[in-house]
């Protein structure tokens, strides 16, 4: 046998039994391993099939669950009464009294009418005025300039002020905030 003279000659008699000490021995495969290795392959063949075709999956566990909780917390999600529970209750107009006094005069004026907010006591609403738009402008606040008050006031406090600013007496003409040429009725 020729030998390239860059290899190292490792092994210049494969069938040697002993090379510094350490012994190659040709044994079987244990049986354990043999029947793991086989148990694999019948668990396979079973649960692959069972994964694509029985419909049972993660993404299904998931979609289950998640149903559970959407009808669970559908009460607590039902965060905005669609009507305000203060309307013409005498306390929590008092309340929201000072809220508006404390939070919503610099730019509404005592009494509503508008300074760099809009008017809140004419008939013309930019964003409408049913008690969930009303909400959601003060929980949320507005782009041009109408601050989200949510997280300072909280809903008990958004719908007092509401309930209060609502007895604010009105003015049949637009006021502050209405297009310019707006009249009642349009
Ligand atoms: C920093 C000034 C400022 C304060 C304070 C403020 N607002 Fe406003 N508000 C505005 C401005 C400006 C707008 C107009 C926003 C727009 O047109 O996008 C507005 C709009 C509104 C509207 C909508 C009016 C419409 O025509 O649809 C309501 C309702 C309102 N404010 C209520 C309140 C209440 C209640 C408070 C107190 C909790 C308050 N605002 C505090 C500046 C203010």
């Amino acid at each position: 046998m020729t030998t390239d003279p860059r290899e190292i000659v490792e092994y210049p008699d494969p069938d040697e039994a002993a090379r510094d000490g350490i012994e190659e021995e040709d044994n079987k495969i244990p049986a354990w391993f043999s029947a793991s290795f086989a148990f694999s392959i019948v668990i396979a063949a079973v649960y692959i099939p069972y994964y694509m075709f029985s419909g049972w999956s993660a993404a299904g566990q998931w979609a289950a669950q998640v149903e559970q909780a959407e009808v669970r917390y559908a009460d607590a999600r039902q965060v905005v009464p669609s009507s305000n529970p203060y309307r013409g209750n005498a306390a929590a107009i008092a309340a929201g009294e000072q809220v508006y006094a404390t939070t919503c005069v610099a730019c509404h004026k005592p009494d509503g009418s508008g300074l760099v907010g809009p008017s809140l006591i004419d008939p013309y609403w930019k964003y409408g005025n049913s008690d969930e738009v009303l909400y959601e402008t003060v929980d949320k606040g507005r782009p041009l300039g109408m601050p989200p008050w949510g997280a300072q006031l909280g809903s008990e406090k958004i719908w007092q002020v509401l309930a209060y600013m609502e007895t604010l007496p009105k003015s049949a003409a637009a006021g502050i905030g209405a297009p310019e040429g707006w009249t009642p009725g349009n």
